[in-house]
Order: structure tokens, then sequence, then C-alpha cells
């Protein structure tokens, strides 16, 4: 990692993947560090560590300008605010205004596969239009666009295999996985890097993996059974009800399905190894490392 003598600024930063950034920064020896969150009192072990922790939170604007200041590259971390409708949206464009404001130089975001704008407001819509904000922008930017974390299918395919089924409308398409780690070490780079100008990357895993497969693969470190069973949307959505996850979260996996099926996650890019140095961990690499996870209840 490039070791920077210019402030670098990691919003988010008591989110997992805000704090694993700052982490990784730390362990660089790459800064200074700033790091803004809702809640200082959190990063009470940074600050003791040389990193300036400041209060900031995307739906005060007004306290941005001060949050901001000084940083020469800012790692914009999308917020976790999914609902109400429309919420992310206000404090992403919060953000990148008050990065303009405060004259930082370069941002990177840490936006999704393939955004496109929906008629009603939604996580895709969200990231869109971010990356729009920041296309009008005067700034330069880097835009990271992850994909799905890895990390997620431990809850999904640990509830599967008390079922024997892994039921999703993801059909038959590829989905190329990436751990949250890879996308912390991907940012870090990315932040400390001195890398200038207007770029669009793509944060993958190594290969694209079919749910059968995943099914396949949960099911041999395993030894229990587990088998796709690949479902239209509509029937897809009566299972999420049924189990009464709330409705924003309902859409936001059907999306991502949908998506998904449509081979928006059929991606293969180089971005971890050519920011990092080191390529991406596979899903299988992830599984077997955490497979305790797997069967536990
Ligand atoms: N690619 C994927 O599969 C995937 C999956 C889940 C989430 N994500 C996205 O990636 C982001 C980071 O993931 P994570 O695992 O670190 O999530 P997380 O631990 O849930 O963290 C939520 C993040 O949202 C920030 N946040 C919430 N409200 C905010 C506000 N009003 N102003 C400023 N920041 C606010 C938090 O910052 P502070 O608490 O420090 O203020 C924190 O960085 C998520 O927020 C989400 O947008 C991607």
């Amino acid at each position: 990692m490039a070791n920077s003598n210019k402030p670098l600024l990691v919003t988010g930063a008591a989110g997992n993947l805000g704090r694993r950034v700052v982490e990784l920064l730390l362990e660089a020896k790459a800064g200074p560090i700033i790091a803004t969150t809702r809640s200082p009192e959190k990063l009470a072990d940074f600050a003791k560590r040389g990193v300036e922790v400041r209060k900031a939170d995307f739906n005060d604007p007004n306290s941005l300008k001060t949050a901001f200041a000084g940083a020469e590259r800012l790692l914009l971390i999308s917020t976790g605010d999914l609902f109400p409708e429309g919420a992310r949206l206000r404090q992403h464009r919060a953000a990148v205004q008050a990065a303009v404001d405060a004259k930082v130089k370069h941002v990177i975001y840490t936006s999704a596969p393939s955004p496109y704008p929906t008629p009603a407001g939604s996580l895709i819509n969200d990231h869109f239009w971010t990356e729009q904000a920041l296309f009008a922008s005067p700034l330069e930017w880097t835009i990271l666009r992850h994909h799905l974390y890895t990390e997620f299918l431990l809850g999904t395919l640990s509830t599967a295999l008390k079922f024997g089924q892994l039921t999703n409308s993801i059909g038959k398409a590829g989905v190329n996985y990436v751990t949250r780690e890879d996308c912390a070490r991907a940012d870090a780079a990315a932040l400390a890097s001195s890398w200038s100008g207007r770029r669009v990357l793509d944060v993958t895993g190594p290969a694209p993996i079919t749910q059968a497969e995943l099914a396949k693969l949960a099911s041999n470190l395993t030894g229990k059974p587990l088998l796709h069973v690949s479902v239209a949307r509509a029937d897809h959505a009566k299972l999420l009800e049924a189990a009464k996850l709330p409705p924003f979260l309902i859409d936001a996996l059907l999306n991502f399905n949908e998506q998904g099926a449509h081979g928006y996650h059929y991606v293969a890019a180089p971005t971890v190894q050519a920011l990092t140095g080191k390529g991406p961990t596979s899903v299988q690499e992830f599984l077997t490392a955490n497979k305790a996870a797997l069967t536990a209840s």
C-alpha cells in the first residue's frame, strides 16, 4: 500500500468495513488518517493509535463541512440506512456536496454492481444516483463497485442446510461473491494510492459460482444434503414474506436475485489483485475456513 503523507479520510469508520479499512491503513502506516463516524466513542481505540476521530452524520449536512476539512482523499462508505426510502440517497448526496465544499481532491465510493435507476427508491437506485452525483461534480473519483459479500452466505447456507434446500430466484446464473475483507483491502489501497483521475472498477471474487455449485460445496463441506431449488420471483417473495422479513429487505433481496439472474453479478474483474497485489479469496476458501459457522445453530 502506498505511504501517503496527505490526510486520508474514512467515513462510517465504526461500521464493519470502515473499521477494517482504518485498521489496514494503520498497519500500512499510511496517512495521516481521519476517521469520521456518528459515534466517536466507538473509535477510542483508533484515537489512541493516532487516528483523528471526528463526528459526522450524513443526516446533518452542516456537520460535514468541519468533519471533512483538510482531507485530501476520502473514502465514502455507503450507509446502511435502506429505510425509509430515499433517506440513503439524501445522505450520500450531502456527503458528495460536502466533499466538494471541503475541496477534497479524490473520493472513493463503495458502490454496487451495475447500478441503474428505478421508478421507486431502491438500494440500487441509491447507488446509481450517488454515482451520478460524483460524475456531475468537479471531484476526481474512484467508484469501487463492491459485489455481493461472501460473508452473507454463511447465514443463507446455514439456514438452507437445515431444510436441505437452497431456494432462491437467481436461476442458473453465476454470482461472483467477494469477501468484505477483500473489499476493505481494495478500498484502503485505492484510498492510500496517489492515483488521480476518474475510474469505475468492479470489486469481485476470483470467479462466479452458480447456486447449484454453491449448494454442492456446502453439502460437501458439512456432509449434509443440500439442493438448489430455483423458483420464480413471486414464489420467492412468498417465502420471504412467510419468514416475516421487513418489506424493504424483501425488496432488496428479490432485486439482488433478479440482478443475479440477469447476469449482473457474473463479472470477474482483476481489481482486488491490481489494487492490492494479492488476489481475492474464493467462496470455497472462505467457506472452508468458516465451516463451523455453516452448521452452528
Ligand atoms: N456488497 C454487499 O454485499 C453489501 C452488504 C451489506 C452492506 N453493504 C454496504 O456496504 C456498507 C458497509 O458495510 P458494513 O458491513 O460495514 O455495514 P455496517 O457494519 O452495517 O455499517 C453501516 C455503515 O453505515 C454508516 N452510516 C449509517 N448511517 C449513517 C449516517 N447517517 N451518516 C454516516 N454514515 C452512516 C455507518 O457509519 P458509523 O456507524 O461509523 O456512523 C457504517 O459505516 C453498508 O453500509 C452498505 O451500504 C454492501
